[in-house]
């Protein structure tokens, strides 16, 4: 009978540790959980080793200080700056109007109108961000992006090489190596896409970063087929990877261009990069 008795409270133990796993290895959230937040949409300014840089703050309408947030940094292109990925017909390259009330978006605001990155200051400026808001607000700590296009791309890059245990993933849109590689060892989810007729950055670009990726993420060698020119479309190949580090790779049969359709052009928020970089981002749960 005793012995019974104990089997029943060994089982319950049993159960209960096993309702609870999940929970204990998912929770990695900011001290901000459960805070009343003291920022609200809209543009900050901090100080980074002595400059002065800003940055726009997106929350969801319906913000939930209890729920854990996913976060997605939007970074610009040269010559632009963060109000050209907070505004436009495709804000935050198109992600935020796919996000609901699952997400925060941050953009900052590069130095000169890019990111050179000079002594990792831009990387200062990201973990500066990143101390303000995990005080404040309530985001799932393994649940942090970075997208961008060309230089903001270089950045993006540049974060999964000296962050990669902060970054779950990045989305390099036509990118190069522009903003530095600091590290540049350990594996981080990596999605990108390059135009097989970039006159800006050409392609062999875009093809050296993502090497460098697969090389990290493990992943198996494949040929990744190009659309010929002119042909107005694009291939995508995904690769076979250590287990939570995927690389995909698009080529397009287009120039220089963030959001592509296969019509050519410009695609805005009708592009068919926007449901491949969100379903790229939104596998990880
Ligand atoms: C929690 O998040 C931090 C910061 O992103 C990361 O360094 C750490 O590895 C995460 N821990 C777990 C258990 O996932
Ligand atoms: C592509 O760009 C790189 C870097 O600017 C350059 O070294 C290389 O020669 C270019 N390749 C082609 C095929 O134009």
């Amino acid at each position: 009978m005793a012995s019974l008795q104990s089997l029943r409270w060994l089982f319950g133990l049993l159960a209960a540790l096993c309702l609870l796993a999940p929970v204990l290895a998912e929770a990695n959230v900011t001290a901000g959980c459960g805070k009343t937040p003291t920022l609200t949409s809209g543009q900050r300014t901090l100080t980074v080793n002595g400059k002065s840089r800003q940055w726009i703050i997106r929350l969801p309408s319906n913000y939930d200080k209890s729920k854990p947030h996913r976060l997605i940094f939007g970074l610009h292109w040269r010559d632009a700056d963060f109000k050209s990925v907070d505004t436009g017909s495709a804000p935050y390259y198109g992600l935020r109007a796919l996000a609901g009330d699952s997400t925060i978006f941050i953009a900052p605001n590069g130095l000169n109108k890019g990111w050179a990155n000079s002594g990792g200051e831009d990387v200062t400026l990201i973990d500066t961000i990143l101390q303000t808001v995990s005080e404040d607000l309530c985001i799932d700590q393994n649940l942090i992006f970075s997208v961008g296009f060309s230089y903001g791309a270089a950045m993006s890059y540049s974060l999964a090489c000296s962050r990669p245990k902060v970054f779950r993933a990045v989305a390099v849109l036509s990118g190069a190596l522009l903003s530095g590689c600091s590290g540049g060892t350990e594996p981080v989810a990596y999605y990108c896409q390059h135009g097989v007729r970039d006159s800006v950055l050409n392609i062999s670009n875009g093809k050296q970063l993502r090497d460098n990726m697969l090389k990290r993420n493990g992943c198996q060698a494949k040929t990744a087929q190009e659309p010929a020119r002119n042909s107005k479309t694009h291939i995508k190949t995904e690769y076979s990877c250590n287990p939570g580090y995927p690389v995909t790779f698009v080529a397009f049969d287009e120039d220089h261009v963030a959001l592509p359709k296969d019509s050519g052009g410009d695609g805005g928020a009708n592009s068919w990069t926007i449901p491949e970089v969100w379903k790229f981002f939104s596998q990880f749960t």
